[in-house]
């Protein structure tokens, strides 16, 4: 009887060990980029933080992915500021060191390249910079889970949200968060490439089919055209009080389940959020260039709702 239950512990313990993933493996090859022989992998840091968001997670990815080394570009060391990536930790690159990698074009800014699925067989250099977007969960999927330990926020970010959020959202309310994109996108160059915008109607739409499935929903708006999302959505939804991309995104991270519209700041707004997720089907704008032989299923997950104007 005693033996019996001992090995029941034993065996509870054994699985809680085995399941924690990555937690011996990582320290065994990522942490030492400089053993002759070995691959090493870097990622330009173009574009802003939703951007460098893809081009971290996609590279730790392909890293994990093929058992490679890594290190993390100086233009993307701020991340560790913003998410708390104690478990999460692979060695920033020197400055000065960035011309001794061999530049990997990918033409492709969205979508998936398979390619990365086995780099070994398609590059023959020791140093390799990927250059690109690399805008695709699938750079990523099989490390989701860990991708999520790295992009968890750190405790200021954390903190502050829920504080002052706590304050302003009901109790035992679903949060929905919205993200409307603007800005730039507005701009002539921005919209012929097809970095198309919602306009209100599919906002109100996917407010309503949220409230369908969710009929205690409470709506918080953040966009980078506050005047925009007042003037059009107040009357449904509150604002988002801080103005600050990172708390943005740290406030659609405590929200359950969202609606996003273009952009790769509102895919993680949805991808955080983890929870029901709609999206602007035009973005990007069907037959712009940026379509132009983009599978949407490398971008959109299967179970992220399309909703058009
Ligand atoms: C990963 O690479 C390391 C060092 O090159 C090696 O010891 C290890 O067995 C590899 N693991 C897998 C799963 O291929
Ligand atoms: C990468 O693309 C740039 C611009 O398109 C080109 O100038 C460069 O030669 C390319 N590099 C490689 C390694 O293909
Ligand atoms: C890779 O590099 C080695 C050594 O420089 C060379 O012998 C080999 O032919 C190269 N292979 C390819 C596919 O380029
Ligand atoms: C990061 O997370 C760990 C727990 O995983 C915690 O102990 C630590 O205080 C956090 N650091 C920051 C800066 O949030
Ligand atoms: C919140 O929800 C819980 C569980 O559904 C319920 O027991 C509680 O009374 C609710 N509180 C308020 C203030 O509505
Ligand atoms: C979100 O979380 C669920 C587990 O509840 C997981 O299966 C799913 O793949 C996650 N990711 C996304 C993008 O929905
Ligand atoms: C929104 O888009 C729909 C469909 O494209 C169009 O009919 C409608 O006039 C647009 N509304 C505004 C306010 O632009």
């Amino acid at each position: 009887m005693v033996l019996l239950l001992l090995f029941e512990v034993l065996t509870v313990l054994w699985i809680q060990q085995i399941s924690i993933p990555f937690a011996g493996k990582l320290k065994t090859y990522i942490r030492h980029p400089d053993i002759p022989g070995r691959i090493t992998l870097s990622v330009q840091s173009d574009g802003r933080f939703g951007n460098q968001m893809f081009e971290f997670a996609s590279l730790v990815g392909i890293g994990l992915y093929n058992n490679i080394s890594i290190v993390i570009p100086p233009g993307l060391s701020y991340l560790r500021r913003i998410f708390n990536m104690t478990e999460c930790q692979f060695p920033v690159m020197n400055k000065d060191e960035l011309g001794s990698y061999y530049n990997l074009n990918i033409s492709k800014s969205m979508g998936y390249d398979a390619r990365f699925k086995d780099i070994r067989k398609h590059i023959n250099h020791s140093k390799i910079l990927l250059k690109g977007f690399l805008q695709s969960y699938k750079y990523f999927h099989e490390h989701e889970h860990f991708i999520r330990r790295c992009y968890q926020f750190t405790r200021r970010y954390k903190d502050n949200t829920k504080k002052i959020m706590g304050t302003r959202i009901p109790k035992n309310r679903t949060i929905v968060g919205i993200h409307v994109r603007r800005g730039d996108f507005l701009n002539a160059k921005s919209r012929w490439r097809g970095l198309s915008v919602a306009n209100v109607s599919y906002y109100y739409k996917a407010m309503d089919l949220m409230q369908e499935k969710y009929p205690n929903a409470f709506f918080v708006v953040a966009s980078d055209d506050m005047k925009w999302a007042k003037e059009n959505l107040n009357s449904r939804a509150s604002m988002s009080p801080f103005q600050n991309t990172f708390y943005d995104l740290s406030l659609f991270a405590i929200c359950q389940h969202s609606i996003i519209s273009s952009g790769t700041f509102s895919w993680w707004a949805g991808w955080l959020a983890n929870g029901t997720t709609i999206y602007y089907e035009d973005y990007p704008r069907k037959g712009s260039s940026l379509s132009k032989g983009l599978d949407r299923s490398d971008y959109y997950y299967k179970d992220w709702i399309p909703l058009g104007d």
